[in-house]
């Protein structure tokens, strides 16, 4: 019998941040080292997503490249057989599969996607393309491709997971068992326990989240920032006037933000690192060790990064793009039977 498909996708665009090294990068590694004695892992470049909103086109390729040679450094095993890493694009199934669901996909079904009216709602009206609005049902046919029943998702996901199995069981139920049903999200939750509630914030603005923004670096650490630099923005950081170190999102979330900065860079239990700074009254200590530690870790990290092997990375993605397009073919071929063009 064949083994049960894990599936998820590496963002292509936007520099990482250490938010997405402990709440994305890391977790994948874990899941493709830790899981594939028992599944299949699938992990691919959504390379056809990075342009539903625009982009800058002539920096796609050295993106792509950039982050999957961030992962390579961080960890991310090369040479497991069960572990697949290859583009979207690559694997023209992707393409030909979405016009045929998108036949099967209500308008109305669509405009529910809350995704698409945040972004939307971003964008002058000319640029809201057609490929935004269209995003859930090409994220639908990477995961049936592969008949995935496991796709780790965040909150802003999930909704395009229900479409993906509401679309699947529509197939089914009009065709016959064309698809695999990816299980439910309660199921998927529970199956990666989505519940360790990482959440690095901004350290000029600890009540949101640190990503790459429009208006202002100064509170995110890129993984690619001179270390230098970095330490600059920890020592800059919000923090509050309590005046006393307490690990508190609510009354003091730049404090706590700093504090588990520190317990993910140094590798040690929050509740550690608390015991060792709660009731402490100097936020500039705290801050001189967040940021030490941060020099540390990419100082490390980037080390790391000059020593991977690109031809490593691009034999990899060869051969899983190979072993893929059998696969996808597959499906895809059972499908076109199915709508009447085979
Ligand atoms: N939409 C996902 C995101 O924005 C990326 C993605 C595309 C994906 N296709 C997917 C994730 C299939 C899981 C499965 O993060």
């Amino acid at each position: 019998m064949s083994k049960e498909v894990i599936l998820t996708g590496i963002r292509a665009n936007n520099d990482l941040t250490i938010g997405n090294y402990f709440g994305a990068i890391m977790p994948i590694i874990d899941m493709a080292v830790h899981r594939s004695n028992d599944y299949q892992v699938n992990l691919f470049v959504p390379d056809m997503h990075s342009f539903t909103t625009p982009i800058d086109h002539s920096k796609l390729q050295s993106q792509i490249m950039h982050n999957l040679r961030k992962f390579t450094a961080a960890g991310l095993p090369l040479d497991i057989t069960d572990v697949h890493i290859y583009r979207q694009s690559h694997i023209s199934a992707h393409s030909e599969l979405t016009w045929i669901l998108d036949c099967f996909t209500g308008v109305g079904e669509m405009n529910r996607m809350t995704q698409f009216k945040d972004k939307a709602s971003k964008l002058s009206d000319d640029r809201v393309s057609v490929g935004l609005f269209n995003y859930p049902v090409l994220m639908a046919s990477d995961i049936l491709l592969y008949g995935a029943s496991y796709v780790p998702v965040g909150e802003d996901q999930t909704q395009h997971l229900e479409f993906t199995r509401d679309i699947a069981e529509r197939m089914n139920i009009r065709f016959g068992e064309l698809f695999t049903v990816p299980k439910p999200v309660k199921e998927q939750h529970e199956f990666f326990g989505n519940d360790q509630g990482l959440r690095i914030k901004d350290l000029m603005d600890p009540n949101k989240k640190m990503s790459k923004s429009d208006d202002s670096d100064k509170g995110v650490i890129f993984l690619g920032d001179s270390p230098d630099e970095a330490a600059k923005k920890v020592m800059g950081a919000t923090t509050d006037s309590l005046g006393s170190i307490r690990y508190d999102w609510n009354n003091q979330p730049g404090i706590t933000n700093l504090l588990q900065i520190l317990a993910l860079l140094t590798h040690r239990s929050q509740a550690e690192v608390n015991n060792e700074w709660e009731g402490k009254e100097r936020y500039g200590d705290l801050k001189s060790a967040v940021a030490e530690a941060t020099t540390r870790f990419l100082n490390d990290l980037q080390a790391k990064l000059a020593q991977v092997d690109d031809n490593a990375i691009l034999a990899k993605l060869e051969s899983s793009q190979a072993a893929m397009r059998d696969i996808a073919g597959q499906t895809l071929l059972k499908v076109q039977k199915a709508v009447g063009l085979r």
